[in-house]
């Protein structure tokens, strides 16, 4: 509901409000955002400000309370008293808007240039604030869980202006925060990083050309002291993809100034009269049961109003992806031995990675061209592509559409089409980034990969984006508006192919790109244990049903980690779950494994993807009302454990449910020669009868069952006891180090 009485605009429901004013000067103040207001609390909710400050410059000589940088504001000048962070620069020109006028819409209003933004039902409240030349218009829209943000300028004077800096958003809002920031790289991607707002500014920036590993353009700010469960918690996002800003700094009022947008770094935007420019949207929501309430929310927000509406709520196929089991080198006739394999294990999409096109037998050719390698694809992707789906399988495909490699036929035929600046290029993984700045480069894209989808039965497309650019300001915001044409053009059409965006892994780990397709590979760090910081790090602003979380091969290939295949599972099954590794080596003991897995997977899947997720004290849990599905993972187990208690959050007190934990097993050959202190005969934990018994045999690791009301469940159940250097015992958990249990309570 979006309300407006005597200047004051209220944007409420039964989870959030925002409530904004129009002040005697025409200024837009914020009043309050975070949890449910009325309208009557407005006057309550108003700073009563009559006295000056020190040096400082007032609106109104008369009126001492006439102070912008003491105001509590949603939109500020430049250059016009309030000396906080501004929103808008313009060069050489300061900015001084105020009210003109306003309308409430029903739904959301499209936006103008292209960017994606947030859809379904919602409510609008557009303000116009205008100085002489410039018109600006404020977009709040309001959904269940979040608000989002973003605004328009319009130039409707006679000059040219130049934007340096234009913000989605801006709001002041009071309190002592701290503010966590999800940091990284390359396969270190989501790193919770939490500091306190004080005077100077924190600032969460990418200036790559996109949304970025370094620093996610998601963000949170807490009240101090506040909990996974209790405190209030704010969270902002941005549904864009390439560089971004955020900046946060708290006044001498204790106002925390908060703006967020694209980033203004070497950002120059001229605007010719009547021209207008356009902000991404931010995202913002509020929660007072702390980090997990907001996650919840923002988990809801993204679930309804962000992913393509075709795959809202839609289950999603368990995959197998070739790369890391062949990398390039792979045929026909591998490729479906795997796909044979993959489809008796459980897996129902067959993903062909890099390496299918051109000359591309490793990352330093072939990027650009479409032709198919007709020696490791003699019938090619059709004649593959019929054979997958005559196993019964879906065949999905990889494309790196936005690069181009010197050694391609496209780069021979059109070394323009590179995006370069007034140097000698520079390589990123031996490649360019195309310009798709240039509409014959987007067409060029466009029309092969949407030829190659319609002519091989594609259900399913991994988008891939392997380097940084070296676009700077607007070139590498109009980098971004291409990309989102292309990606509109390709797949608006084709609703039904799963896009599954990676860049590196999660380089591109935004609202943006989920418009376009509802899934992201989180990283190319495919380690179980990483991936518990990289997943956890996600969960606090996307839904487990955007991670793609595949089991890979141990030891692994980043980390060289030997982590046993029952975590390898534990973990990806809080995810979009996939196999990535050569299921030629299994042994008959992991084939048994992986089925039980992608059995047990898909019974859950619904629960997993879209039920309600929280983060526990030793893991993360999932939950639909009825079934609570949690994992609970170790990292390196003492000598001498002391209990370990399983906690479930969510639950009805009266109720008593039953528990349960997925069964497990160990391999025999773990034990190593731990095993002639309990076998009859002295076994050569090297020999022959050992290897063939691991290959084989496998003993079950602690099974726990009962019942318990869920207040017990709440308080915690201790779970069995765990391994203690006493010997093995079926009544007990045998957690290695990188352990982990599942349990399900339903
Ligand atoms: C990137 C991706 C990987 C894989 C390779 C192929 O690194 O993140 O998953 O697709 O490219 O070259």
């Amino acid at each position: 509901m979006i309300n407006h009485e005597n200047g004051v605009f209220l944007l409420h429901n039964e989870h959030i409000s925002l409530m904004l004013r129009v002040n005697a000067y025409g200024l837009l103040e914020q009043l309050h955002f975070g949890g449910p207001v009325t309208m009557a609390d407005a006057a309550a909710m108003t700073v009563c400000r009559t006295l000056g400050w020190g040096s400082s410059v007032l609106l109104d000589d008369k009126d001492a309370g006439s102070c912008a940088d003491e105001m509590s504001l949603a939109w500020s000048g430049s250059g016009r008293g309030d000396y906080r962070e501004s929103p808008l620069e313009l060069a050489g020109k300061s900015t001084d808007f105020r009210f003109k006028n306003y309308r409430i819409i029903d739904g959301i209003v499209p936006m103008e240039g292209g960017l994606p933004q947030a859809k379904g039902d919602a409510r609008t409240l557009e303000i116009v604030m205008e100085q002489t030349d410039l018109r600006l218009r404020l977009y709040f829209t309001l959904f269940d869980t979040a608000i989002t943000r973003r605004c328009v300028l319009e130039n409707i004077g006679e000059g040219a202006v130049t934007v340096q800096k234009f913000m989605s958003s801006l709001m002041d809002l009071p309190g002592n925060y701290e503010m966590t920031t999800f940091d990284g790289g390359w396969i270190a991607e989501m790193r919770k990083h939490t500091v306190p707002v004080l005077d100077s500014r924190v600032v969460n920036e990418s200036v790559t050309g996109a949304s970025s590993n370094r620093h996610n353009p998601g963000f949170l700010l807490s009240e101090v002291g506040a909990t996974e469960d209790s405190g209030r918690v704010y969270g902002f996002n941005l549904v864009y993809s390439g560089n971004h800003y955020a900046g946060v700094q708290r006044s001498l009022q204790g106002l925390s100034r908060v703006v967020q947008g694209i980033s203004p770094s070497n950002f120059a935007k001229k605007l010719q009269p009547g021209q207008c420019f356009e902000t991404p949207e931010a995202v913002m929501s509020w929660s007072d049961e702390g980090f997990g309430g907001l996650s919840r929310k923002m988990h809801d927000f993204v679930n309804r109003h962000i992913v393509p509406e075709y795959w809202q709520y839609k289950l999603r196929p368990v995959l197998y992806n070739d790369w890391e089991g062949c990398m390039f080198d792979f045929n026909q006739r591998i490729l479906l031995g795997l796909a044979k394999k993959a489809r008796d294990l459980g897996c129902e999409l067959f993903v062909l990675d890099d390496g299918w096109f051109g000359k591309r037998n490793d990352d330093r050719a072939g990027l650009g061209d479409y032709t198919v390698n007709k020696k490791k694809l003699p019938s090619g992707l059709k004649g593959l592509s019929d054979r997958i789906h005559a196993m019964g399988m879906e065949f999905g495909l990889w494309f790196e559409p936005e690069a181009v490699n010197v050694d391609s036929d496209l780069y021979r035929a059109h070394p323009d089409w590179a995006l370069t600046d007034a140097f000698e290029p520079l390589l990123g993984r031996h490649q360019l980034l195309l310009d798709l700045t240039k509409p014959e480069v987007r067409d060029y894209i466009v029309e092969n990969v949407s030829g190659i989808l319609d002519s091989a039965g594609i259900s399913y497309v991994k988008w891939d984006m392997n380097r940084h650019s070296i676009a700077l300001g607007e070139k590498a915001h109009d980098y971004i508006l291409g990309l989102y044409d292309v990606l509109r053009r390709i797949f608006e059409p084709r609703p039904q192919v799963l896009l599954e965006s990676c860049s590196s892994g999660g380089n591109r780990f935004d609202l943006g790109m989920l418009c376009f397709g509802p899934q992201v590979w989180c990283s190319d760090d495919t380690d179980p244990i990483e991936r518990l910081t990289i997943q956890g790090g996600l969960s606090y602003l996307y839904p487990q049903s955007t991670f793609g979380a595949h089991v890979s091969a141990a030891p692994h290939a980043q980390t060289l980690r030997n982590t046993p295949l029952t975590t390898r599972g534990n973990v990806s099954f809080f995810g979009c779950l996939g196999y990535e590794l050569d299921l030629n080596h299994l042994l008959p003991v992991e084939e048994t494994e992986i089925k039980a897995q992608t059995e047990f997977y898909k019974k859950y899947r619904k629960v997993f993807q879209f039920g309600t997720f929280r983060r526990t004290e030793n893991g993360w849990q999932v939950s639909d009302g009825d079934t609570t599905l949690a994992g609970v993972f170790y990292v390196c187990r003492p000598a001498a454990p002391g209990y370990d208690y399983l906690r479930v959050k969510g639950l009805q007190k009266e109720k008593v449910y039953q528990f349960r934990t997925r069964p497990q097993f160990h391999r025999i050959g773990q034990f190593g020669s731990l095993v002639k202190h309990v076998a009859p005969v002295a076994l050569n934990p090297n020999g022959f009868i050992l290897r063939t018994a691991d290959k084989h045999i496998t003993l079950p690791d602690g099974e726990h069952s009962g019942t318990a009301s869920g207040s017990a469940l709440t308080a915690g159940i201790p779970m069995l006891p765990a391994y203690r250097g006493t010997g093995y015992d079926k009544q007990q958990r045998t957690q290695l180090d990188f352990g982990s249990t599942l349990y399900v309570i339903e």
